[in-house]
């Protein structure tokens, strides 16, 4: 019996450093430990032992199998590295070609120009936050200082989803003004961000869609004045439009999570074919804005007398539209590669303020 064991386990270990793949390999280890191998065989014939041989015959065929299971797998690795090292070579890409001819698809017009507000706000100190789409209505709406019945809920054109088991209603959200008091909530001021993203109001023409982009930006300081943020508009949009100097009018205006609130405009040419924005006799209005109302501050449990800031929000579409010449807005969101070849930007020219934004 001894030698037995000592022949199949010189076979076996013969036959798996044999194996010249894992699927030869899989056969051999089928063949000595599956159930009816050639160990296992072995093994059921302890039953019938005197309990003396099967003291010591136990011992040995667990070895047996012990051994023949390591070689297996010793023998497997093996196999893998081979396999890998063939496929690594075989598979091996050139990553000094040059890949401009080879790139099919482009940027869309909003991923770039987020890009580039990124890349502005960056440069003036802003993180980038962000929020879900799909938002309580108390982030949304509540916690704005936009109460149940106040008609701003209607003027927003609200995707309600069917209330939960707990018989709350989310909603798409209206605008990217929740991430201000998910921002508030979550970090200590001082508080510099920039939270783009999609937002959602039942609403459809040229310059409309159901699922559109904006910008939002909240600053939180102690002695944050409505000079910072003229300051940090005018900043932004003069880097955004990659012009010398703007002009902004700021108008007054309302909005139920700022006072005061202004709506602002940028001076521009409408008599050519396209916007000409920096000079001329026109003013398009472009976001809104306002200093953090002090009931906002406090549904964020921040203390008014000590805190102030500034807000604001912008549509993404509009500005590539102004930015890039777009009249539709609709055929951002068709998909048509046409479309997408025309307007799309490079995706190897990443805009960096010193490498120019757009080019
Ligand atoms: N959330 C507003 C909207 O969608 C835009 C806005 C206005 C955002 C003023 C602000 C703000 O942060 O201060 O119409």
């Amino acid at each position: 019996m001894q030698s037995e064991i000592e022949a199949l386990q010189s076979a076996l270990t013969h036959e798996i450093n044999e194996a010249t793949d894992l699927t030869a390999l899989d056969a051999v280890r089928v063949s000595a430990l599956g159930k009816k191998g050639r160990v296992s065989e072995l093994m059921k014939g302890l039953g019938r032992m005197s309990p003396d041989e099967r003291k010591m015959m136990g011992p040995a065929l667990n070895t047996l199998k012990t051994t023949v299971a390591d070689a297996v797998e010793t023998r497997k690795a093996v196999l893998e590295e081979v396999l890998l090292t063939e496929r690594l070579k075989t598979e091996a890409v050139d990553v000094t070609l040059p890949v401009e001819d080879r790139l099919q698809g482009t940027i869309h017009p909003i991923s770039q120009v987020m890009d580039e507000l990124a890349e502005i706000f960056a440069g003036l100190g802003f993180d980038v936050a962000e929020g879900p789409d799909l938002e309580t209505d108390y982030y949304n709406f509540t916690a704005l200082n936009i109460p149940e019945e106040h008609p701003a809920r209607q003027m927003h054109d609200t995707f309600y989803l069917k209330p939960d088991e707990t018989g709350e209603r989310k909603v798409l959200r209206t605008h990217t003004s929740p991430v201000q008091i998910r921002t508030m909530l979550s970090e200590e001021p001082p508080i510099r961000i920039v939270a783009p993203g999609r937002t959602f109001r039942s609403d459809s023409d040229a310059t409309h869609t159901p699922m559109f982009h904006q910008i939002e930006g909240l600053v939180i300081d102690r002695d944050t004045h409505l000079g910072h943020l003229k300051g940090t508009l005018e900043a932004f949009l003069k880097a955004f439009f990659e012009v010398d100097s703007v002009t902004l009018r700021l108008r007054p205006s309302y909005f139920p999570f700022t006072e005061p609130s202004m709506e602002v405009d940028v001076q521009c040419d409408f008599s050519g074919d396209r916007v000409k924005i920096g000079d001329g006799n026109d003013w398009l209005e472009v976001l809104g804005s306002g200093m953090v109302h002090p009931k906002v501050l406090k549904a964020c449990n921040l203390d008014p007398d000590v805190y102030q800031g500034f807000a604001f929000g912008c549509g993404i579409d509009r500005l590539a539209m102004l930015k890039y010449g777009m009249t539709d807005l609709r055929a951002f969101f068709d998909g048509d590669l046409r479309w997408l070849k025309h307007y799309g930007f490079k995706a190897t020219d990443l805009p960096t303020i010193a490498g120019g934004l757009s080019q």
